[in-house]
């Protein structure tokens, strides 16, 4: 396929005879059945460009309904998906010798169309953020979505204070990881509700307060354990029932987020909870807040991220790694239940 067919490096059309492992994907569908790999020229950097050189970069489900051309952003194609990854510099444009210097670790701040399943990608100097040294690359690559959407809840909605309960589903997940975690940091207590007996140990042992199952039987024990103090915050990616639970949990005038949707099923919210509790009901997309936070605000939290990570502070959970040759076996994996942990992609 010639470079200039292929989204995101139509602006960069010069190469050298070099080639790179790139996935690519032409048609919106199955991600299994569509993504493939590809060798192509590798770019090489303009004045004001940097090359990076990836080295992990994970799949997650913004990555899946992007290839199926169900997310809220969807790229030109034929494209490369991946959103986010770990890198390091690898070659360094005219105009920015003096400031960068290759092999400086890097990830790319979350963009879902940003195209990071490919050995090297070309990027201007304001899409990256460094790294501080030590922090381990792997656990890097997985920094810039979930941990940043977790830290992004728990900021944005409602004062919370040490002690203060909070409620979420899909507790297992990435994002659910990282909200314990930041959770912990700043004493917030939290019930994490999962869909399976399986997942339960795992999030006690990382330190979450209560673990129960998503069904309707456990909501008096939640009750129980709130002591009167119920959450003022509940975070919601699964949708249809589960999300009626966290609403049902919440104190009068809490604030519900809805994040994602992994049951695909809409909410259908009993009026009770609108006129009497009188909550809040909202959404949150990090992508959004990305967009338009100051370069400040994002390195600040970024920052704040990776030096949690680097101290083994915040840890992101990883089922397996998969070679960039063996992309269709990792999206399988990705796409199955049960998982204990992102699947990731090693270039
Ligand atoms: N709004 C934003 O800015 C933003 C940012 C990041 C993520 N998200 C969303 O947050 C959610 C979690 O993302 P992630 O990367 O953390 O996920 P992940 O690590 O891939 O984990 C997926 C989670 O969803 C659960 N799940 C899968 N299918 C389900 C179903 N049909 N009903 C209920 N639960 C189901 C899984 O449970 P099992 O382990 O039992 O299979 C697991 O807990 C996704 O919807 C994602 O799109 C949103």
């Amino acid at each position: 396929m010639p470079i200039s067919e292929i989204g995101g490096y139509k602006k960069f059309p010069r190469v050298v005879c070099l080639t790179m492992k790139t996935a690519l994907f032409k048609n919106f569908g199955k991600p299994d059945e569509n993504v493939g790999i590809h060798n192509i020229p590798t770019p090489e950097p303009g004045p004001d460009q940097l090359r990076l050189r990836i080295h992990f970069s994970p799949i997650h489900p913004s990555d899946l309904n992007l290839i199926e051309g169900i997310y809220g952003i969807l790229p030109e194609l034929p494209a490369c998906p991946g959103g986010e990854a770990c890198a390091t510099i690898d070659a360094v444009g005219e105009e920015l010798q003096t400031q960068f210097t290759v092999g400086t670790p890097v990830i790319l701040p979350q963009r879902p169309t940003a195209g990071t399943w490919s050995e090297h990608l070309l990027v201007h100097p304001r899409e990256i953020h460094p790294l501080p040294s030590g922090i381990d690359l792997e656990q890097a690559s997985m920094l810039a979505l979930n941990p940043a959407t977790a830290w992004g809840l728990l900021e944005f909605f409602t004062p919370l204070s040490p002690g203060d309960w909070i409620v979420f589903n899909a507790a297992n997940s990435a994002v659910g990881y990282a909200l314990i975690q930041l959770a912990q940091q700043r004493g917030l207590k939290t019930l994490a509700f999962v869909r399976r007996e399986e997942a339960m140990a795992e999030l006690q042992e990382l330190g979450a307060d209560l673990v129960l199952l998503d069904h309707a039987d456990s909501l008096a024990q939640a009750r129980e354990a709130f002591d009167g103090k119920p959450p003022r915050l509940a975070l919601n990616a699964v949708g249809g029932d589960s999300a009626l639970r966290l609403m049902d949990l919440l104190a009068n005038e809490g604030v519900h987020v809805t994040y994602g949707a992994m049951s695909r099923r809409s909410l259908k919210v009993p009026n009770k909870f609108l006129i009497f509790k009188r909550i809040t009901l909202t959404g949150f997309w990090v992508t959004r807040w990305l967009q338009s936070a100051s370069i400040e605000e994002v390195s600040t939290m970024l920052n704040e991220l990776a030096e949690l990570m680097k101290n083994h502070q915040l840890h992101m959970p990883v089922a397996e790694v998969f070679p960039i040759d063996e992309v269709q076996a990792a999206l399988l994996a990705a796409q199955g239940d049960r998982r204990q942990g992102k699947i990731l992609l090693k270039f």
